[in-house]
């Protein structure tokens, strides 16, 4: 009765398949796409592979269900769940309420770009005398027209937003996140049947131990898997908090979860697939980030030739599913503390926020001039900031968190509530406890030395 009364008023996901989309939505993002497969192929390829998936097992997963668990057991948005105890932890919150905010505030602004590249596939894939890569440039730094693109991706996530949990973010999910991985494998598979292609998988298989030397050796190979497998699931930040606090108790959080990683992974390694044999086809460097997007992948589209095009739009699509979904997660931690926490409704919130993240996102967009903003670029200063130094700190706090105030003991009833699995608590306690903190403490230390170095 108690947890039928607490639930009061709160939204809930529908259903689990909702449940898991929605999460997987959040996870799948650039990071998949732009990112795993080029940290893949430069540290040891196959080596690469194995390793990441162990650690996407041990830390992602204790990391994902902690989360889950924080998020129902307090049945709450990121600021009240942290906010207990006898010393009340409300910095925690803070923190899961400023990632969000500087993550999302550059997200929209290649949300924008993504939109911007889809049409101009759409409209034929002509990219004039200035080629792909001047054409990048001027759009990205002309604040107006990127500004412009910026705010149609952030009024697509606020229209999904605005209908809430089940009727929104669920809804959306169950349609997007299938229809991404059909793209996944169509892609996939054009990209396979390049001539050439076999390069591009003997980059991401193929056991390599000259490339882990090469670039700095086994400690910078596991920090960069450990990184990539955080910010892939996206971990850290208190998403999975807010999702978890929707999650209905029948629901068992080890078996959402494990899904979760699954799926996650699975997208990463068809995102190699589709990217890495594509690019060694047409023989460009392999590379991770907007270079490889915008500037490689339209010159694999112009070698398709006619078909090129119709490949761009897909690819473009499949992109902005992708991201759209993970901008979503993000606002929801906001708008959900936001209409909590005041009077608001659930539109003001979303609006409230709206408003707000159109600011910041037009500056970020502003900032991507040569010049910068008061010389400062502030996509990389948030990426860097949040990926290298935040993420880790907050995951070691809500850690702590976890085992100070929650406690094991409560901690674990709510883990495995409805699980078939129970003697998963002893494995997950130990981890927890011991294997999880020291992990991140090391990706910590790793991402303030490079973070140090990046700015
Ligand atoms: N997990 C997303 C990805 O792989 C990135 C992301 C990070 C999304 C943080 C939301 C929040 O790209």
């Amino acid at each position: 009765m108690s947890h039928l009364m607490e639930n009061k008023g709160r939204s809930s996901f529908g259903s689990k398949f909702g449940f898991i989309m929605a999460a997987v939505g959040s996870a799948v993002g650039l990071g998949n796409i732009w990112r795993f497969p080029y940290i893949a192929g430069t540290y040891g390829g196959g080596l690469f592979l194995l390793l990441y998936i162990a650690i996407v097992a041990i830390l992602g997963f204790s990391m994902l269900t902690l989360e889950f668990v924080i998020g129902r057991n307090r049945n709450a948005n990121v600021i009240d769940a942290f906010a207990v105890g006898k010393k009340k932890r409300s910095y925690i919150g803070w923190l899961c309420i400023i990632i969000p905010f500087l993550i999302v505030s550059y997200y929209n602004v290649i949300g924008g770009w993504i939109i911007k590249y889809l049409a101009i596939f759409a409209t034929g894939g002509d990219f004039g005398s200035a080629g792909y890569e001047g054409t990048f440039g001027s759009f990205t730094s002309d604040p107006v027209a990127s500004g412009v693109f910026t705010i149609i991706f952030l009024a697509l996530c606020i229209i999904v937003l605005i209908f809430g949990v089940q009727k929104g973010i669920e809804k959306v999910s169950k349609v997007l996140m299938p229809a991404l991985f059909v793209m996944l494998v169509f892609m996939a598979i054009v990209s396979l049947t390049m001539p050439g292609a076999i390069e591009g998988l003997k980059f991401m298989f193929v056991p390599n131990f000259e490339s882990i030397e090469a670039n700095g050796g086994f400690l910078q190979m596991l920090s960069a898997a450990t990184g990539q497998a955080f910010y892939s699931l996206s971990v850290g930040m208190g998403i999975a908090v807010t999702y978890g606090s929707y999650l209905k108790k029948d629901q068992s959080i080890p078996q959402n979860a494990l899904s979760v990683c699954g799926l996650d992974t699975i997208v990463a390694i068809f995102s190699g697939l589709a990217v890495l044999p594509a690019i060694f086809a047409v023989g460009i460097a392999p590379s991770a980030g907007p270079g490889l997007v915008f500037i490689s992948f339209p010159a694999v589209f112009e070698s398709l030739g006619g078909f090129g095009v119709v490949a761009g739009v897909l690819f473009f699509l499949l992109v902005l599913f992708a991201a759209w979904t993970s901008a979503i997660s993000l606002l929801e931690v906001l708008i959900s503390a936001l209409e909590e926490k005041t009077k608001l409704s659930r539109k003001g919130a979303t609006l409230v926020v709206a408003v707000v993240i159109s600011i910041t996102s037009i500056l970020v967009a502003i900032s991507m001039q040569p010049e910068g903003l008061f010389g400062v670029n502030l996509l990389d200063l948030f990426d860097s900031l949040t990926t290298y130094v935040m993420l880790p700190l907050t995951g070691l706090l809500m850690c702590f968190f976890l085992i100070k105030v929650i406690g094991m003991k409560t901690a674990k009833e709510e883990l495995l509530l409805n699980c078939k699995v129970q003697k998963l608590g002893k494995v997950w306690e130990f981890a927890i406890k011991f294997v999880v903190p020291v992990l991140i403490a090391f990706i910590l230390v790793m991402g303030i030395l490079t973070w140090t170095k990046v700015i």
